[in-house]
């Protein structure tokens, strides 16, 4: 069941410098974002982790920011001006509980959901067009807040993800977070 959204307060304080020090997104996405790559942030409010990963796919990649909220994308894109990143960076406004990410059919080499599944009303709905988006053999790391999100819930949740295809290859150590790497 989905809870209300993270409000634009929160939004600014996820996106403060001093969480690397928890959550280094570097470390965390080092293992799964290459340069060149198409990636897709989903829930990426203001960029703490689309920004970074900007700089990891670098000039030939592209990263794809999607929130439903238009004051989350407005803030990423003024950050991703200001950190130079703004040429990779391209932001898709959720419509009608839609990712909207239909033209990258079989395109995506990965895709990050921190800490949103939790607030998406459709969580089905967004494992089936995350599916379609990726190419085949390509991965989706799925990160709940621990303490916030049961183990039972995130139990659930993936197994939602598996329902629609995806296998799970792997239980990456997240700080304070369930994680899995799950595979098309
Ligand atoms: C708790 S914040 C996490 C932000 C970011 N991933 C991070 O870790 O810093 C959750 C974000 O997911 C967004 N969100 C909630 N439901 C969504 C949906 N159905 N589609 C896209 N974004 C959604 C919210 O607007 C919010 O910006």
């Amino acid at each position: 069941m989905a809870e209300h959204l993270c409000p634009v307060w929160i939004g600014n304080l996820l996106s403060s410098p001093l969480r690397k020090m928890i959550q280094n997104p570097e470390k965390i996405l080092l293992p799964h974002v290459t340069p060149g790559m198409t990636v897709v942030d989903v829930g990426c409010a203001m960029g703490f982790f689309s920004i970074p990963m900007a700089g990891m796919v670098g000039s030939k990649g592209r990263v794809v920011g999607v929130d439903i909220q238009e004051k989350m994308l407005h803030s990423l894109k003024k950050r991703a001006v200001k950190a130079g990143v703004e040429s990779t960076m391209d932001y898709r406004l959720c419509v009608n509980g839609s990712l909207g990410l239909e033209d990258l059919d079989q395109g995506v080499d990965f895709i990050l959901a921190f800490a949103v599944v939790h607030e998406v009303q459709d969580p089905a709905t967004l494992f089936a067009e995350t599916f379609r988006a990726l190419k085949p053999g390509a991965t989706f790391l799925l990160c709940e807040p621990r303490g916030h999100v049961s183990q039972q819930r995130f139990g659930d949740t993936v197994a939602m993800a598996q329902a629609c295809g995806y296998r799970v290859v792997d239980s990456p150590r997240v700080p304070i977070s369930h994680a899995v790497l799950l595979e098309k």
